[in-house]
């Protein structure tokens, strides 16, 4: 059990991701949703979740619902594609009352928007497993040749927040150029670390080539369902946000002003068997 349990805080938006990638969505949220409180958790003792069974990620995505739900999160936003791959489906029937934004590749809008009808997706392994991406496929994706990569790495260099040097670059010319001689001229980001490393990649492929950040649909998906819900906060007075991680919270801190523009205090959580406690400092 987590060892602080709060009543519903107005208006919290739960989010959670295997580490900074959620951060990506969590900036579009506070951008579009700046009145409303936000508690964000990057599981990255177990980052990367891409890596991973889809077995092994539901069973954290359900407990770190647990933990976010016990904080007072009234609406949770999967800001992972894998976790939501993995475990969206599975969030909703064991958790009813509570509302969830998922994310799934933003195949629709590329094959919609395709000239070369050719696109890029960028994802992890357990992304392209899932039934979720399957049936994004099958629905939007008819007439258009799709070109998948799982960029290896590069989780692991936006975690350590390079997001621009060598290797970086390395990995992400290795996945473009190939792509790029089929024709792509739209990639699609499949995972939400990979929208920090925008410049780059639009550098690497040009400005011709249309990278689709999901992001921003994401957060006004959220804001819909708080509508819907009663719960939408308007305002522009910047509510607060709170950080917790299960891996090093001094590192995490400091690369919050660069991700997300804010500096906050990150508290420490680690895992207790299968579930979340604070770490007392
Ligand atoms: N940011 C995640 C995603 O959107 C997961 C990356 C990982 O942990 O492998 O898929």
């Amino acid at each position: 059990m987590p060892s602080s349990t709060h009543s519903a805080a107005q208006g919290l938006i739960g989010v959670f991701d295997s580490g900074v990638g959620g951060l990506s969505v969590l900036r579009a949220l506070r951008e579009q949703l700046p009145a409303h409180p936000m508690i964000y958790l990057a599981d990255q003792a177990h980052v990367p979740y891409g890596l991973r069974s889809l077995h092994e990620v539901r069973r954290f995505s359900e407990q770190i619902t647990r933990f976010l739900l016990a904080q007072g999160a009234e609406i949770i936003v999967v800001a992972c594609n894998t976790a939501s791959a993995a475990a969206l489906r599975e969030l909703r029937t064991a958790f009813p009352n509570t509302p969830f934004v998922g994310m799934e590749p933003a195949v629709k809008p590329a094959a919609e928007t395709t000239h070369s009808g050719v696109v890029g997706v960028l994802a992890t392994p357990a992304t392209f497993q899932g039934a979720l991406y399957a049936s994004v496929v099958e629905r939007f994706a008819q007439g258009v040749r799709l070109l998948q990569d799982t960029c290896p790495g590069l989780v692991a260099q936006i975690e350590a927040g390079d997001l621009d040097g060598v290797e970086t670059r390395r990995i992400l010319v290795s996945t473009l150029q190939p792509m790029l001689e089929q024709g792509v001229d739209t990639v699609v980001l499949g995972c939400t670390h990979y929208p920090f490393v925008i410049p780059l990649i639009q550098e690497i492929a040009g400005p011709q080539v249309r990278v689709i950040d999901p992001a921003p649909a994401v957060a006004r998906q959220t804001r819909r369902v708080l509508q819907e819900r009663g719960h939408y906060l308007s305002g522009a007075k910047a509510a607060p946000l709170r950080v917790f991680t299960t891996g090093d919270a001094p590192s995490l801190e400091r690369l919050l002003p660069r991700l997300v523009g804010a500096s906050v205090p990150v508290q420490a959580l680690h895992w207790q068997q299968d579930s979340l406690a604070l770490t007392e400092s």
